[in-house]
């Protein structure tokens, strides 16, 4: 098995895809969609494009749909929620669609479509990543930070390091063994400074920041929290995510 490691969607190699992709937007779109399968959608369907979110949402009836939109921070208009995973309760899920748009979260699992597999990770379901790559053991995995408009965020490649920690402990091998790039040695050593300050972190990363201007403070706590949800988002067709079981 070998790890990769690319802090934005735009770093990530053009000539080739790995064996399992996994996208990565802790602040917040991959734990909002973690958050939302957890709580019972049906399903997530990503977009990068606003407009083509409302046209395809519009082909479903209202009481099956939840449109989703957020652009530097704060909700898109006419969207049902913005990007909060804490709006995503089982009472307002349940049963429905999550059609979501994002700065750059949708933007990363977009990127990485076409792999043969695409997994959604944030801290809360860090586990359940690792488990599921323990037990399927892809020849090649890429985790994809989200980054901002095309800039790294410090928060996803923690997370990054949190699974590639995770992993070399439970495989017990030699590091050398895991590793595809620098970036990965890098990664853990990032993860093992902050492990036990996530919350201090997000207050350090510049999205952090800009969410803590809107006044999002509880977001931040709830994303800090790490293996709370036992939910793996997995693609099932390009731009859809389904709760594996
Ligand atoms: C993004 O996609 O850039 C983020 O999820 C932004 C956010 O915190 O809503």
């Amino acid at each position: 098995m070998k790890l990769f490691i690319y802090h934005t969607p735009e770093l990530t190699p053009t000539d080739h895809l790995p064996d399992c992709a996994i996208a990565i937007d802790v602040l917040r779109a991959t734990t909002t969609i973690s958050t939302a399968l957890d709580a019972g959608a049906e399903a997530i369907q990503v977009f990068s494009d606003m407009e083509k979110l409302m046209q395809v949402s519009e082909q479903w009836l209202p009481e099956k749909r939840l449109r989703a939109g957020e652009r530097g921070g704060a909700m898109v208009a006419g969207c049902d929620l913005g990007n909060s995973p804490l709006d995503c309760t089982p009472e307002r899920v349940r049963g429905r669609r999550l059609f979501i748009s994002t700065t750059n979260g949708t933007r990363a699992l977009q990127r990485v479509q076409d792999a043969p597999v695409v997994l959604a990770a944030a801290l809360v379901n860090r586990k359940a990543v690792v488990e599921y790559i323990l037990a399927q053991q892809p020849e090649t995995i890429w985790l994809v930070g989200s980054g901002w408009e095309g800039s790294y965020s410090l928060e996803d490649t923690v997370c990054a390091g949190a699974i590639a920690h995770s992993l070399h402990t439970h495989l017990n091998c030699p590091l050398e063994e895991l590793v595809g790039n620098d970036e990965v040695v890098g990664a853990i050593s990032l993860y093992a400074q902050w492990k036990d300050q996530l919350l201090a972190m997000f207050h350090q990363a510049s999205h952090g920041k800009r969410l803590l201007r809107l006044g999002v403070v509880e977001d931040l706590k709830y994303c800090a929290q790490t293996d709370t949800l036992d939910v793996l988002p997995i693609q099932k067709e390009p731009g859809v995510l389904i709760k594996n079981y």
